[in-house]
């Protein structure tokens, strides 16, 4: 009885130590922390990219996209940070695509700070249009816009999940991993008063409500990770190009403008502030 008490008692600071040591092997390693961009080809995606290479001299950032070698823009900063960037092939609708780019993580750097799902779709020529009206709504719209903006998002954070970490990032020390998740603020119901675009406001909603849903369970199980909503203005880009017709000048921003905003809110974010949905001024949208 005495031996195996006394060997119980040495075993706990061994496993501490070794953890500790471990993690602070991992926290040399990768000083400035990893962050991973998920839809990084271009749009927001790539600029959250070029703006956390530049703004963290020491942080590595993982960007994935669905044909890397197409990814003219993404590689162009490969030239620049051949070093502190790794680009992965990762198709959110391809389930064994974002299983490879986990394991692939995994192997080479073992633990991510922050990850960003920024892919998305609101219109594809000849394949998907925003609703004006009900009598435009079609399955297969629906299904294709839930499919990329509300379910990608969720498999891409279950297979990360293993790997988030708390910590790195640029200009901070986050005491949790952040999960930000590009909604946008028509997935809001509470603020839905010009209706239309059926298929992308509703498969925003679901992506927040997906979302909501594993901020409480993070928080239950007392994971040190935050998962957010963003909604990035209206912002140009390939996406907004065909419907900035109405949009007055001063309500289009550059990419550049509101990745900085976004990046500044993803920076400061708390564990308190786990499930919410911010604008890209920092203001909390109803659900
Ligand atoms: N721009 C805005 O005004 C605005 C406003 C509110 C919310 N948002 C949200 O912000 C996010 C970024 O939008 P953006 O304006 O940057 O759009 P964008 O320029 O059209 O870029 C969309 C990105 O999503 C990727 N993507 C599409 N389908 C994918 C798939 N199956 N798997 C992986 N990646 C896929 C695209 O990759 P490919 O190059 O391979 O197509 C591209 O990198 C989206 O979630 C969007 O809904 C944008």
């Amino acid at each position: 009885m005495m031996v195996h008490a006394h060997r119980a008692l040495m075993a706990i600071p061994v496993r501490l130590t070794l953890r500790s040591f471990a993690s602070s092997a991992a926290a040399l390693k990768w000083e400035g922390g990893v962050s991973m961009v998920q839809g990084a080809s271009r749009g927001i995606g790539l600029e959250f990219v070029k703006q956390l290479l530049e703004k963290n001299e020491k942080g590595h950032v993982i960007a994935t996209c669905r044909n890397p070698t197409g990814a003219t823009g993404l590689l162009e900063l490969k030239n620049e940070f051949a070093e502190r960037l790794n680009i992965l092939p990762l198709d959110v609708t391809v389930e064994s695509t974002i299983e490879e780019s986990a394991k692939s993580i995994t192997e080479s750097h073992g633990s991510l700070n922050l990850l960003i799902n920024a892919s998305g779709i609101l219109s594809i020529p000849s394949v998907l249009q925003p609703e004006t009206t009900l009598s435009k709504v079609n399955k297969s719209s629906m299904m294709l816009s839930y499919e990329v903006n509300a379910v990608g998002p969720i498999l891409v954070i279950k297979h990360m999940w293993p790997l988030l970490k708390a910590g790195g990032g640029f200009g901070t020390e986050r005491d949790v991993a952040v999960v930000a998740n590009l909604s946008a603020r028509v997935g809001s119901i509470g603020d839905n008063r010009l209706g239309g675009w059926h298929s992308y406001r509703a498969s925003k909603a679901a992506l927040n409500q997906l979302t909501k849903t594993i901020s409480v369970e993070f928080a239950r199980k007392k994971d040190p990770v935050a998962c957010i909503l963003l909604h990035p203005g209206t912002v140009d880009t390939d996406l907004s190009r065909p419907f900035q017709r109405n949009v007055p000048a001063d309500k289009l921003f550059t990419k550049e403008f509101s990745v900085q905003k976004l990046l500044t809110i993803i920076n400061s974010t708390k564990q308190q502030d786990n499930g919410k949905f911010f604008a890209w001024d920092g203001q909390e949208i109803p659900w």
